[in-house]
């Protein structure tokens, strides 16, 4: 984690020298050129540049450094669900996506939300990630590996892990992809695991439920919730940054795990594909 921390915010002290060195240079140009009275479409570019440096310092780590996404869904193409006009876009940068992961940006001025909506209106340009695998295949991948004793698409399934009925709206197949084969790599918020040790010498993985001062309820894989008072418990251990979901790397060929992104990335609730 600190590494990454490390190497981001090192791309950003990049990214943000760089974007200094080009204004100035294009300001300039602009100045030599037309003396002070700067076009329409030169002001649109204007933001636009503005645009990528606060992206990428508000927005890149989660949507990609290029907008293709990450964590957050790929921004760059023609349509977004979520942000139809400049105006809910802007509402969305402002507000965020506070059950989806998202934060809010109410810090942000006008001006800066306006030049970040040009900046992610400019990547419709950008080809989305091509999906390689076929999506009614992945469907079967997904109930062969019982994937929804813990999932629940579309109202079937157990609810261990998140809801996957919008999941390609929320993440990119890049990130799907990795969330199969690594689930630890990267484990949302809400989804603490632990391991709870009884004094009479069993113990419990699972996921945390609910916890105050003096009980705690946990629910194993299996989706059973087991409660304890914590007077009673031997020992507590978070595994913090550990999944209770067993990665699959190694455990599905490449056209499988293929298929199965496929089917994932088009969970997009009303808008389904088939
Ligand atoms: C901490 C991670 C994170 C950061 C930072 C972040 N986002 Fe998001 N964003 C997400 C996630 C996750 C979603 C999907 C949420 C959902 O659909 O439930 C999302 C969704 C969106 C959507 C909706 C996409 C659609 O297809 O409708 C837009 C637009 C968006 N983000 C823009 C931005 C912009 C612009 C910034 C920077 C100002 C930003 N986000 C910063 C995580 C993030
Ligand atoms: C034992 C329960 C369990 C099983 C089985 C399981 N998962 Fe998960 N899954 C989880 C949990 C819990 C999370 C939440 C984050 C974490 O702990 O990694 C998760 C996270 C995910 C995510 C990331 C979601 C996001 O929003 O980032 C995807 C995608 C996913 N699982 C797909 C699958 C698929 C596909 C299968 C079957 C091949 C599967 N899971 C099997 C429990 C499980």
């Amino acid at each position: 984690m600190g590494e990454t921390l490390n190497s981001f915010s090192l791309l950003v002290g990049l990214v943000a020298s760089r974007r200094q060195v080009a204004r100035t240079l294009f300001v300039c140009s602009v100045g030599l050129a037309f003396g002070s009275f700067a076009s329409g479409a030169q002001t649109a570019e204007l933001a636009d540049r503005e645009g990528f440096g606060l992206f990428q310092q508000h927005c890149s780590r989660c949507h990609g450094v290029d907008g293709r996404g990450g964590e957050g869904p790929t921004l760059a193409k023609p349509r977004l669900a979520r942000a139809q006009t400049d105006e809910e876009l802007a509402m969305v940068i402002a507000r965020g996506i506070p059950d989806g992961g998202m934060p809010r940006n109410s810090h942000l001025s006008e001006e800066d939300t306006d030049a970040i909506v040009s900046f992610v209106r400019s990547l419709t340009q950008v080809e989305e990630e091509p999906l390689t695998g076929d999506p009614a295949r992945g469907a079967e991948v997904y109930l062969d590996n019982s994937c929804d004793a813990c999932h629940i698409v579309d109202g079937v399934g157990i609810q261990v892990g998140p809801e996957l009925s919008e999941v390609g709206l929320k993440r990119s197949a890049a990130h799907l992809r990795e969330s199969l084969l690594d689930p630890n790599a990267s484990v949302p918020t809400g989804y603490e695991f632990l391991r709870a040790r009884t004094s009479d010498g069993t113990s419990v993985e699972g996921l945390l439920v609910n916890e105050d001062t003096f009980a705690i309820q946990l629910r194993d894989a299996s989706g059973r919730v087991h409660s304890y008072e914590k007077a009673e418990l031997e020992g507590l251990q978070r595994r913090r940054g550990r999944s209770i979901m067993r990665p699959y790397r190694g455990r599905l060929s490449g056209q499988e795990l293929d298929d199965l992104v496929a089917y994932l990335a088009t969970r997009r609730g009303g808008d389904q594909q088939p």
